[in-house]
């Protein structure tokens, strides 16, 4: 039954969502197009609204007004969101946020629960996603034994576990050193061309955005039309 995921398509039109009744204004009318399969950097100064729009697309909160769409469906439409989230969307955050009394075999495992058929296929993919992110031999360790970049990549691989068709990542290398990160943010890559996913992620180091396809700037909750005068300088 599971297949092979492709990207999705991801459409915000005239988004707006405020906090604190409305005194803050932490995205204003955001409108963005995203292809399926392309990978889209999302920067911007700190507070200007990226988290907001990558849980609003994540379906975490939902926008005061406008509409999201991703994979061709409405999120104002999806009835059951923790299915949504749970199988369209793999998320990945600053911090790993892995169960700390979990081995890293039922952390992977966790999320397929109630959407993988049997424990046995469970295990067998839990496993399989561990050997993609080099950690085939770590299964049964703990995450307090494990380094950052090993945790980090843990967490890849479960957000990874239902094969979602879209990766929203919020400063997956944040808090990693850099070449930690950079070890991350190749395996990101790899696994992007193996499942084809649409990745949206939240980054403030331009050696990541790079790598995207395209970089979108975000300013006091609008994103700020590309024109190449505001195009970062190369060299
Ligand atoms: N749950 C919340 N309750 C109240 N205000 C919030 C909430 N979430 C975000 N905000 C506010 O909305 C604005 C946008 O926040 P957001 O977290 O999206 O910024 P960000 O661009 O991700 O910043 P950073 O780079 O620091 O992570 C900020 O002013 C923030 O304080
Ligand atoms: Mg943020």
């Amino acid at each position: 039954m599971t297949s092979r995921a492709s990207g999705a398509a991801v459409t915000c039109e005239h988004v707006r969502k405020s906090f604190e009744g409305g005194r803050i204004q932490a995205l204003i009318d955001v409108s963005l197009d995203i292809a399926p399969g392309e990978f889209v950097a999302l920067t911007g100064r700190s507070g200007c609204g990226k988290s907001t729009l990558l849980n609003l697309i994540g379906a975490l909160d939902r926008p005061d007004a406008g509409t999201i769409t991703v994979g061709g469906r409405s999120l104002a439409d999806v009835h059951n969101l923790a299915e949504y989230r749970a199988t369209t969307v793999g998320f990945i955050f600053q911090f790993h946020y892995l169960i700390p009394t979990l081995s890293a075999l039922w952390n992977v495992e966790a999320p397929m629960i109630g959407h993988e058929r049997s424990r046995h296929q469970r295990v067998k993919r839990a496993r399989a996603m561990l050997e993609e992110v080099g950690l085939g031999d770590r299964a049964d360790d703990l995450p307090g034994v494990m380094s950052g970049g090993e945790r980090q990549r843990v967490a890849i691989a479960r957000a990874l576990a239902n094969r979602p068709s879209l990766l929203l990542a919020d400063e997956p290398t944040g808090a990693l050193d850099s070449t930690t990160g950079a070890n991350v943010l190749a395996l990101l890559a790899r696994v992007r061309a193996q499942y084809q996913m649409t990745i949206l992620m939240v980054t403030n180091d331009d050696e990541v955005s790079r790598t995207a396809d395209r970089v979108v700037w975000m300013r006091d909750g609008c994103l700020v039309p590309s024109t190449p005068a505001e195009a970062p300088r190369s060299g």
